[in-house]
């Protein structure tokens, strides 16, 4: 473990914007979206992004009934080629599930979730051998305690953040865009909430703290979000080759990179 070969890179799920985005929960750091036609083109870009990175995609069509659909991560977490199906932590976004179930296993075992355990897909970051889980609005301690399970009973270790209540998931504020390497931002994760993780860690300033959410390749590419000059320079200073996609449209829906993929392969 620790290494690129545990890190789903091959094939992914996305799935389209849904014609109620104007609707998505913005409650966070998003303003709301306003503009659906353009956050399509923002989202067709995203997929661009992902595709010349060498990822084979299924793209699930969007759902009406569901506003915040496009955020795939929640609804799942692969673990060692399992997939854990999600019981979404706010209750507008439960049923988007489903259809993420019936995708992913045409692929994968799937592992469902008792009724009283909570858990949003962004609350959980993988890392070498590790799935670092945060403890926020969206997942409860049920949650919690059901996916540290199913982690060690396949061979992952777990380290558990309390993800402050102005932050939405744990994703939001921490990535891993490369073996032993995370991203995480000043003024929202603290360093000794790191301790007892084995791990080079760049800190993005606070006032960039949304570039911290990062997609990072076994080719050296790291996509991040565009408009966050500092964050870029201290991943190419790093040795990454940095690309960006414009996520204004998706932000506003309180969306990051990662919040609109799940790697499954
Ligand atoms: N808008 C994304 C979420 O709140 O789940």
């Amino acid at each position: 473990m620790g290494d690129w070969d545990s890190r789903c890179r091959s094939a992914g799920l996305v799935r389209q914007i849904s014609p109620n985005f104007t609707k998505a929960l913005a409650r966070f750091f998003g303003t709301g979206p306003t503009d659906v036609e353009a956050s399509i083109k923002a989202h067709n870009k995203y997929v661009e992004a992902l595709e010349e990175n060498g990822l084979e995609l299924t793209i699930l069509p969007g759902l009406e009934n569901h506003p915040d659909c496009c955020f795939v991560e929640d609804a799942a977490v692969i673990i060692g080629g399992a997939a854990l199906i999600c019981n979404l932590g706010h209750p507008s976004r439960r049923g988007e599930a489903e259809s993420i179930a019936d995708a992913l296993s045409q692929h994968l075992e799937t592992i469902i979730m008792p009724e009283n355990a909570k858990l949003d897909g962004g609350d959980v970051v993988f890392y070498d051998d590790y799935f670092l889980i945060g403890r926020s609005t969206r997942t409860n301690k049920e949650g919690v305690e059901f996916i540290e399970n199913v982690c060690h009973e396949r061979g992952f270790k777990t380290f558990v953040f309390d993800i402050p209540s102005s932050t939405l998931h744990l994703s939001t504020i921490c990535s891993s865009p490369a073996p032993g390497i995370l991203v995480t931002a000043e003024g929202h994760l603290r360093p000794e909430q790191f301790n007892g993780i084995t791990a080079e860690i760049i800190w993005v300033p606070n006032k960039e703290s949304y570039a911290a959410n990062t997609i990072g390749f076994e080719n050296g590419c790291v996509i991040i979000s565009a408009g966050y000059p500092k964050t870029a320079e201290l991943l190419s200073q790093r040795g990454f080759s940095v690309t960006s996609v414009d996520m204004e449209h998706i932000r506003c829906a309180d969306g990051s990179l990662t919040c609109l993929r799940l790697f499954f392969k």
